[in-house]
């Protein structure tokens, strides 16, 4: 399908001048040598379009972050130009302007009970970093200088700076720029559809649990600074946790005097429903790291909320945070922000996505009855589906097979009915979607529509190989 174009472009000259000029974020260009890069000029509700012309479903969020869709770029940037015409720019060091007190008094005012305090950041990388930097200095501040160590889990992604990228287990991504800063420990997802007691949620809980434990107790308690995870993990395709994760950890943290952060940089701001996920999944974290939808993508910014024991030796000048960032809450980034959050309330948006959860379940449930689909989890508007060789054994692809099927047969597919979702074969291989938060049924029932297509698409290419 085509739309007119507000501003015309030349696309073959775009892709020219990409190819000579921009480097693009994680991406091999050997798959690009006679198929164009997709580039986007324009936004519309749910959709963009490509500068051919052409429209796709946003299916991802462009990345987890578009969570009001491309309706609002208007009046969110209003509120940005009275924000630059009233003040450009001041730090938040030593100083501070409306736009970021006001922000950060807002979001305090939606976390978990005693999360009261706010460090701005522009990026959800800065954000893990920044986490991890008031952990080392708060133990420091509290004479447990050895606690140089963190825990995160398996198949995570918190973020690609050197910082970060400890905590982040995506192994290839890793491997060029070992040692990294942080020794972490990986411990298991919770990934019920591989674990041997996933069908079990109580016994699943209690394993993952006593794994953790185990842990601490072999690195030493006394050396672990954080445990970073995040409520709905993204990375292998939104694991949720079983009932009692969360207070698990909360309860494992406590007893050994580790602090606790939960990275909601996918989750925070409506994802699954709520401002945090945390409050979902019952737990005070020490730390919660935001992003994506602290602006829904209308500008850079990222941050932490702070818990007021991990803020009080900073509050009480025992100890300085020894850590900036120029742009950590700029006036243009925290008024779109004010905005955003302002519409979010506006909207009722979040009401809308715990409503809609049961029903989109149900229908991408529906697929579970098709070749190659083995799994179905997720909750809000934050969803995976797990492709498998065997349904009955869960058998899962080699990497040529999972190459093939993702590359080579349901990118083109999902690409040519107009679908932009995440094909991921970090892990085993998963279709990762999610929508817009502004998103209604009748475009998951044509996202579901879609996938139904590829799937038996790609069964039929599979049994033919
Ligand atoms: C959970 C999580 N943490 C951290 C990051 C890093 O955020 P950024 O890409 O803004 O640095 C991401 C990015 O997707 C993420 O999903």
């Amino acid at each position: 399908m085509t739309a007119t174009q507000t501003t015309s472009y030349d696309a073959d000259q775009l892709q020219r001048r990409l190819r000579e000029h921009l480097l693009l974020n994680f991406t091999d260009m050997s798959g690009f040598k006679s198929d164009d890069v997709p580039v986007f000029v324009r936004g519309e509700g749910c959709h963009v379009i490509d500068a051919r012309g052409r429209r796709f479903i946003d299916g991802l969020s462009g990345l987890f972050c578009t969570n009001l869709g491309h309706s609002y770029g208007a009046e969110v940037g209003e509120a940005g130009a009275r924000q630059l015409a009233d003040l450009v720019y001041t730090p938040t060091w030593h100083l501070a302007h409306p736009a970021a007190i006001e922000l950060a008094e807002r979001i305090a005012d939606r976390a978990p009970a005693g999360m009261d305090h706010v460090f701005f950041t522009s990026s959800g990388s800065e954000a893990v970093e920044s986490a991890w930097k008031l952990a080392r200095q708060y133990h420091l501040a509290n004479g447990e200088g050895l606690r140089r160590k963190a825990i995160a889990r398996r198949s995570s992604y918190h973020g690609t700076t050197l910082g970060a990228l400890s905590f982040t287990a995506y192994t290839e991504a890793r491997i060029p720029f070992e040692p990294l800063a942080v020794p972490t420990h990986h411990v298991s997802a919770t990934n019920a559809y591989r674990h041997p007691q996933g069908g079990d949620e109580a016994a699943f809980c209690a394993a993952l649990l006593a794994e953790i434990e185990d842990v601490i107790e072999f690195e030493g308690p006394q050396t672990i600074g954080m445990l970073i995870a995040e409520p709905v993990q993204n990375s292998g395709g939104c694991f949720t946790p079983p009932p009692g994760y969360w207070p698990g950890l909360r309860a494992l943290c406590d007893k050994y005097g580790i602090l606790l952060v939960a990275d909601e940089v996918i989750t925070g701001f409506g994802r699954v429903g709520h401002w945090f996920a945390a409050e979902r999944y019952d737990v005070v974290p020490d730390m919660i790291t935001f992003a994506k939808g602290v602006t829904a993508a209308h500008a850079p910014l990222g941050g932490v909320v702070v818990h007021g024991k991990v803020a009080e030796p900073f509050q009480a000048g025992r100890t300085t945070y020894m850590h900036g960032l120029t742009w950590g809450g700029n006036p243009l980034s925290t008024a779109i922000g004010l905005k955003v959050l302002e519409i979010l309330e506006r909207e009722d948006v979040f009401t809308r996505v715990r409503e809609q959860e049961p029903a989109i379940r149900q229908r991408l449930e529906t697929l579970l009855e098709l070749p190659l689909a083995g799994d179905v989890r997720g909750a809000g508007h934050f969803w995976a589906l797990e492709l498998v060789k065997d349904k009955a054994t869960r058998e899962t692809f080699s990497e040529d097979e999972a190459d093939w099927l993702l590359g080579d047969v349901l990118s083109g597919r999902l690409a040519e009915r107009g679908l932009l979702c995440r094909l991921d074969d970090r892990g085993d291989p998963v279709i990762q979607l999610s929508p817009p938060l502004i998103a209604d049924l009748d475009l998951i029932d044509q996202i579901v529509d879609i996938l139904g297509d590829a799937l038996v698409h790609a069964g039929e290419r599979f049994a033919a190989r």
